[in-house]
Parts: C-alpha cells; sequence; structure tokens
C-alpha cells in the first residue's frame, strides 16, 4: 500500500469510529436535554462536525475535495476557536485577548475548515509553549495569547502571540519543516500543515520569537476587494 493509500485508510476508519461517537452523543443528548442549552455542549458538537467535514473532504474523490472558498470574518473565526479551547485556556489560566480597531471589519476570503485547522494548529502550539515556560521558570509570570488584527494597504495583518517558551533563531528557521519538533512528544506535524494551508490561501506568514520572550506569528492575507461589502462591526473588541 502506498502513502495515500494507508492514509485514506486511515481516515475512512477514524470516520467509522466517529460516527458510532456522534451516535453516541445523540443518545445522550436525547436522554438529557437539558445539554442543549449549554454552551460547552454545542461548541463540542460543532467541533465534531468541522473533523467530520475536514475527514469527508479527505476522503472525497480530488475534483470534489477542494474545501468551499467563502468570505470568512476573521474576528468571529478566532472567537470561535476561542470558544473551542476554553476549557484548556481556563485549565492552564491563560487569558486570550482579541484586539481589533472597532469599527473595522476583517473579511477575508477563505476555506472554514482549512482556516479553523490553521489557526487550531498555531493556538495548539501557544498553548503548549505557555505551559513548557511554566515547567521551565516556576516564578509566577503572564500568561497570554493575544490575536492582534490590522490593515495594511488593503491586506489584513494577523499577529499572535503568545507568553510562551520561545525560540531561538536556529529553531525558528526550522520549525516549518514535517517532523521538527523542539518538545518531547511533539510530532513536528502543525506547522508543516499551517505552512501549507499559508500557500494554498495565499497568506504569508512569518515568526518572530526569543527565547523565554515569548513568539508572534504574523499572517498576512492577501486584500480582499469585496470588503466594502460586508457588514461592519461597531462593538469594541477588546477583552
Ligand atoms: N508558539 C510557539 N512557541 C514556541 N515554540 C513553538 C511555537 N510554535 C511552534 N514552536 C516550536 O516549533 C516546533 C514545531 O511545531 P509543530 O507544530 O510543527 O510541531 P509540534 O507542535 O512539536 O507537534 P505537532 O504539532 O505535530 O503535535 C514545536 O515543537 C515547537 O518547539
Ligand atoms: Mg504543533
Amino acid at each position: 500500500m502506498n502513502d495515500l493509500q494507508e492514509l485514506s485508510t486511515f481516515s475512512h476508519e477514524i470516520n467509522n469510529s466517529l460516527t458510532l461517537i456522534y451516535g453516541q452523543i445523540q443518545c445522550i443528548e436525547k436522554t438529557y436535554d437539558t445539554l442543549t442549552g449549554n454552551d460547552h455542549w454545542n461548541r463540542m458538537k460543532d467541533d465534531f462536525s468541522s473533523l467530520f467535514d475536514f475527514i469527508h473532504q479527505f476522503l472525497a474523490p480530488a475534483e470534489e475535495s477542494s474545501a468551499a472558498m467563502e468570505p470568512l470574518d476573521l474576528i468571529s473565526v478566532i472567537s470561535e476557536i476561542r470558544s473551542s479551547w476554553s476549557y484548556y485556556l481556563h485549565k492552564e489560566q491563560i487569558r486570550f485577548f482579541i484586539q481589533a480597531d472597532p469599527g473595522t471589519a476583517f473579511y477575508v476570503y477563505g476555506a472554514r475548515s482549512k482556516l479553523f485547522q490553521l489557526f487550531h494548529n498555531l493556538i495548539s502550539n501557544a498553548v503548549k509553549a505557555i505551559q513548557q515556560k511554566k515547567e521551565t521558570c516556576r516564578s509566577p509570570h503572564i500568561t497570554h495569547i493575544t490575536v492582534h488584527l490590522s490593515k495594511e494597504q488593503g491586506h489584513i495583518v494577523l499577529n499572535l502571540s503568545d507568553t510562551g517558551i520561545g525560540m531561538t533563531t536556529e529553531q525558528q528557521s526550522r520549525a516549518f519543516y514535517r517532523g521538527v519538533s523542539f518538545h518531547p512528544g511533539g510530532n513536528g506535524i502543525g506547522l508543516s500543515v499551517v505552512q501549507n494551508i499559508a500557500r494554498d490561501l495565499h497568506i504569508k506568514i512569518h515568526i518572530d520569537s526569543a527565547p523565554n520572550q515569548g513568539t508572534t506569528f504574523t499572517l498576512i492575507f492577501p486584500a480582499y476587494e469585496q470588503q466594502l461589502s460586508c457588514p461592519t462591526r461597531t462593538e469594541a473588541l477588546t477583552k
């Protein structure tokens, strides 16, 4: 069997198991109907659906597998992802800020599942980096993840910063290579996935990091001409 076939078999089996688990979830929901009013429960179901979508895309024939492109509000995307991570953020006492100019829309054109995958990987790394810093430096320190959005010459610039363990210059130069990991138990896959998605969606990405100071990933999205026709957001977004 070649690699692609093995991966398809693997995805297929995961899909089968997920289908069974989803059946149990539905049974539980029928038994405890108050669950439908629980935010964590609903979030978990949404995350489950995203995982299903992702696997279905992978299993679909090549000509059908390109994920649907649509205008997406980055603030909504990041807010949803923050909700998905709320359990771990709370457990690790990490505060997650979203900063953006009030009254500015941050629409990009992309595939929802791909953008979610990209941000989940970056946030997973940020959480791990903060955990690592906690383990190595015993004294209390700030544990923040911040997403800052701005516009520069028609491009949306997103900075995702963490106050984690950081990376040396040498580590930064190799971090995107598949199979390269600098922490115990890491597979070194996440950032290569991020890089592939960024390439497909024409997002420029770069790292700025310093050991024990933290890391910032900067993502520059291509200009989206139809931004003006999208609704604007007026509420202050810094939380
Ligand atoms: N925000 C970050 N802060 C510090 N180091 C980071 C950060 N993001 C990535 N790295 C470093 O880059 C390495 C590669 O990241 P990548 O996501 O590819 O792999 P991983 O997290 O080790 O494993 P996987 O994502 O496959 O579970 C990590 O092992 C980590 O050392
Ligand atoms: Mg990772």
